[in-house]
């Protein structure tokens, strides 16, 4: 695991999307792993400005995300299909038979995993993903107690993260659904590359806990530590208490493989 950290969101944020451009040209057919909230907001804005200067092409990549609420249609303006379209799919002209998100309005949950796991490793598995990181430190709605090798599975939502998510539902926690499908803690360490995205003190005393902590099934982000290829990019708000700061800053302002990153 590495980990990066920016002055301020925006520049976190700019580094994570130049990861993402980087990929792109390297492999235009690239399998990406893709979130939601609101950090990846900003991600998005900064990918679809790149994409109108055409610095980066879409149309080869397929996209796979991360998570659905169960029991929203997929054009539900609370879906998160809808959030996708909003803020990325219809700006960088991702056709639909491109992008992949579980169906949470699936009649047969089990199933629906079982056919979203068969989709990634038909692509030939996700070669990066993009995550966040959620206040009781989960990725993905892989809540407390997932298991460490969970696959794609309907999963009941904490009160905390509901809370979380309820402005996305104008502040109404009673409209946050109950359950999500999410990819599974398994499904996400076998990607081959993951990005996970943390700017805010509100996530400080968390991001310290998955990636300094012991690896736990309560927090599900300290799974990451088992991942081979993992970077974490977060802004100097977020990195607050983290032990090794000063360790992490010589990395960055030292390795060879970051050197092109550091301007900007
Ligand atoms: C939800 C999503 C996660 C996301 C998290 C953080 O729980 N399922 O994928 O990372 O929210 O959201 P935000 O960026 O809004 O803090």
């Amino acid at each position: 695991m590495e980990i990066i950290i920016r002055p301020d969101a925006a520049a976190a944020s700019q580094l994570v999307a130049r990861l993402v451009a980087k990929a792109l040209r390297a492999q235009p057919a690239l399998v990406l792993g893709l979130a939601t909230g609101r950090t990846m907001e900003a991600l998005y804005a900064i990918l679809v400005r790149m994409h109108q200067k055409n610095e980066i092409d879409f149309s080869r990549c397929r996209t796979f995300n991360l998570d659905e609420y169960i029991g929203l249609a997929p054009g539900d303006p609370h879906s998160y299909r809808h959030y996708m379209e909003q803020h990325f799919f219809g700006k960088v002209h991702l056709t639909s038979d491109r992008t992949h998100l579980p169906d949470g309005s699936a009649e047969d949950l089990d199933a629906e995993s079982e056919r979203y796991e068969s989709e990634i490793r038909d692509a030939g598995g996700i070669d990066l993903q993009l995550l966040g990181l959620g206040e009781a430190g989960h990725i993905g709605f892989n809540e407390p107690l997932s298991a460490l090798r969970s696959r794609t599975r309907a999963k009941a939502l904490t009160p905390t993260t509901r809370r979380q998510n309820a402005p996305l539902f104008g502040g109404h926690l009673s409209r946050v659904p109950k359950r999500a499908i999410t990819m599974g803690v398994g499904t996400i360490l076998d990607s081959k590359r993951c990005v996970l995205l943390v700017t805010g003190r509100a996530k400080a005393h968390m991001l310290a806990k998955a990636v300094e902590g012991p690896i736990t099934s309560m927090i599900t982000a300290t799974a990451l530590q088992l991942h081979p290829r993992c970077t974490v990019v977060v802004d100097e708000a977020a990195a607050t208490r983290l032990r090794g700061r000063r360790y992490y800053r010589w990395i960055f302002d030292n390795e060879p493989e970051w050197q092109e990153f550091r301007s900007a």
